[in-house]
């Protein structure tokens, strides 16, 4: 087989050219980074188990109608998906006080939010991704209110698919990260959910002890770091323990 050409090296994931136009085959690696890749290292088996996590959520989304860039899990590390112009935000969604919020504004981590709270951040590395609001947003053209009302509006809606589906197996939805892309059909955009879902990018919490389970084992040192994204794949089902055919449904928590 033709090697693929190499589209994008990024911190976590590697974008090659996909089989039709307008396809990206996205690879996932074991690379981990923090703190705007001040910090580096490597998660034995997170490629394969984000990759994983990653379509089991994206599927179902899309279950429950989300848009998302995803077509389908090629193998253990890649899957195919929509290319979209990725809009230059991360769209955080926070349930539960934890990491800059608690800091910037002096909330004890674990401090359950009055209510769900959206952010922006400027997709910028040199930058070191600064918190932006809708005026910046708009006056620099990254997106239209129109596109942030739709981000907003699915952002709400991942976020209560997500915290039921996790409160179901045991763990507690603290915050997460979203990217979002335009893809055009026909002349017609439309904003889809792009990039991945996974412990990279979420806060997950054991509902019972409070144990982290997500990439702060990794940045705040806590130690048996594959064993919390283990975790969450294995109370998820999608853990194989003996190949693809080993994968059973959610575990229902009591
Ligand atoms: N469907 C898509 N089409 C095009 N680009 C995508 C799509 N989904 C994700 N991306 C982009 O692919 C890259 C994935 O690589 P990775 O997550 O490793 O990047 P990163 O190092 O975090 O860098 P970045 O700051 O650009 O996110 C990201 O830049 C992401 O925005
Ligand atoms: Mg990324």
């Amino acid at each position: 087989m033709a090697r693929r050409r190499q589209l994008y090296e990024g911190k976590a994931k590697i974008l090659f050219e996909g089989p039709e136009p307008g396809t990206l085959v996205q690879y996932f690696k074991d690379d981990a980074t923090a703190f705007n890749a001040q910090k580096k290292g490597t998660i034995t088996g997170k490629g394969v188990l984000n990759n994983r996590i990653s379509e089991y959520l994206m599927l179902r989304l899309g279950e429950i109608g989300i848009p998302t860039h995803f077509i389908r899990r090629l193998n253990m590390r890649e899957q195919l998906i929509r290319e979209v112009e990725i809009i230059p935000l991360e769209v955080v969604v926070r349930n539960i006080a934890a990491g800059s919020i608690s800091q910037r504004l002096g909330i004890q981590e674990g401090t359950r939010l009055p209510r769900s709270i959206v952010e922006y951040y400027y997709k910028n590395d040199q930058l070191g991704d600064p918190l932006v609001c809708e005026e910046h947003i708009t006056a620099f053209g990254w997106a239209s209110t129109q596109d942030l009302d739709d981000m907003v509006g699915l952002a709400l809606r991942v976020n209560d698919f997500l915290s039921g589906l996790f409160l179901g197996v045991g763990i507690l939805l603290v915050d997460f990260k979203l990217e979002f892309g335009r893809l055009w059909e026909n002349d017609e955009m439309r904003i889809v959910l792009a990039d991945e879902i996974s412990p990279d990018n979420c806060r997950l919490w054991d509902a019972k002890t409070g144990e982290k389970m997500d990439k702060d084992r990794f940045r705040r040192d806590l130690g048996r770091v594959e064993e919390g994204y283990q975790e969450v794949a294995r109370r998820l089902g999608i853990l194989p323990e003996a190949g693809v055919r080993d994968l059973k449904g959610p575990e229902l928590m009591q």
